[in-house]
């Protein structure tokens, strides 16, 4: 039987994509996005089950999600996450589950992933400098992020995405020897521009390299790099090389694509969150465990959903004396808004 149309928002934006996290425990502290020392956790005993985050995805599937991707904090620390894999790639109607990781624990796990029906594949790397690696991120463990990739290769995903959040005097020196890197292994690269978002309390605009100024260097050392058409609604707008090979660059920063926004997230202890910018969670956790959970939960995302009218990035935009979006105060009340517990 065919699928229900998809439910719009205010902005006549359908629901399609849904950002499942698993956790909002890290094992890196990049400094861009968990620079505190300490931090509120959200209590492991309000942590949705494989069962539960299988159950409220069913449920959006008639809704129109066809897209999961899963996210943390770092998803691998999840124990069984190939489970979960399973469970969510044998549910009618939902077309694409993919993963983004730092990698740290990708070698361990890449084969079971792949096996349990994982097709894409996203590992953050913002340096291929082991010492740079180490600052950024508080661990020496760019070897073992570096065998993870390898790990991955060899098993067999169809697609392996690269992610570098580039900073202006802190890693935008290796742009081209990333990209090297990238092409020579077969890895789509995208470039991040950084954003003001929940852990980026030392967010200034002058650490932002911008899609332009990204352009302007690959065209310099690569030659003219030719648009690849893309659908609006995915964050990264993507290239291909005189040379061969692709990559993206992610503007949410300066070319924000709120207007075309699909995207729904899910916190690892069931809140649902409608915009990365969005302070306002719905708790799925408490309905789902009701009798008739399943039912309350298609109608209360259905309310949120068609009263949405979210254009977080943008409104960022038009902002005076841009800095942090939010005090790290605030954050510590309200871990809810961390980039971490929202899921990226
Ligand atoms: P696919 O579309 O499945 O390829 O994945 P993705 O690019 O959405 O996922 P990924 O986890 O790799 O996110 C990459 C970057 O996109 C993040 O670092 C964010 O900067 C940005 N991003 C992801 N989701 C959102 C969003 O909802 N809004 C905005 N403004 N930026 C986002
Ligand atoms: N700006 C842009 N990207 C960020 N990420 C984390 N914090 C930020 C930020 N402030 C990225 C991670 C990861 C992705 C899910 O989000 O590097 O690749
Ligand atoms: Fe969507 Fe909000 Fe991101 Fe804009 S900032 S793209 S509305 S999640």
């Amino acid at each position: 039987m065919p699928l229900p149309a998809p439910i719009q928002d205010l902005a006549h934006r359908a629901l399609r994509n849904l950002r499942l996290s698993v956790t909002d425990r890290c094992n890196l502290r990049c400094h861009y996005c968990m620079p505190e020392r300490e931090y509120t956790w959200l209590p492991r005993k309000d942590r949705l089950s494989f069962e539960e985050l299988t159950a409220i995805t069913a449920a959006m599937i008639p809704l129109g999600v066809r897209q999961v991707r899963l996210t943390g904090g770092e998803p691998l620390l999840r124990r069984g996450l190939d489970q979960l894999v399973s469970q969510l790639t044998a549910l009618p109607g939902l077309e694409d589950v993919a993963l983004t990781t730092n990698g740290v624990l990708l070698t361990e796990q890449a084969g079971d992933l792949r096996a349990a029906g994982l097709k894409r594949l996203t590992v953050s790397l913002d340096t291929l400098k082991a010492k740079r690696f180490e600052d950024t991120t508080r661990q020496d463990l760019l070897p073992r992020v570096l065998a993870g990739l390898k790990a991955a290769s060899r098993a067999g995903f169809e697609q392996i995405k690269l992610n570098t959040v580039l900073l202006r005097g802190s890693n935008d020196d290796e742009l081209e020897d990333l990209l090297d890197y990238a092409l020579e292994s077969n890895f789509e690269l995208r470039f991040i521009e950084y954003m003001d978002v929940g852990g980026a309390q030392n967010w200034k605009q002058d650490f932002v390299v911008s899609k332009d100024q990204i352009l302007e260097r690959i065209r310099k050392r690569f030659g003219e790099p030719i648009p690849v058409e893309t659908p609006d609604y995915v964050p990264a707008r993507r290239w291909r090389l005189p040379q061969g090979g692709t990559f993206g660059i992610v503007a949410s920063t300066t070319a924000p694509f709120c207007s075309a926004c699909n995207r729904a997230r899910i916190t690892a202890d069931g809140r649902l969150y409608t915009c990365l910018y969005g302070t306002e969670g719905l708790d799925l956790r408490a309905m789902m465990r009701q009798p008739g959970g399943a039912q309350l939960v298609v109608q209360a995302i259905t309310e949120r959903w068609t009263q949405r009218n979210d254009r977080g990035a943008e409104e960022r935009l038009e902002a005076q004396d841009r800095g942090a979006f939010q005090k790290v105060e605030d954050l510590k009340q309200n871990p809810h808004w961390e980039m971490h517990t929202k899921g990226g």
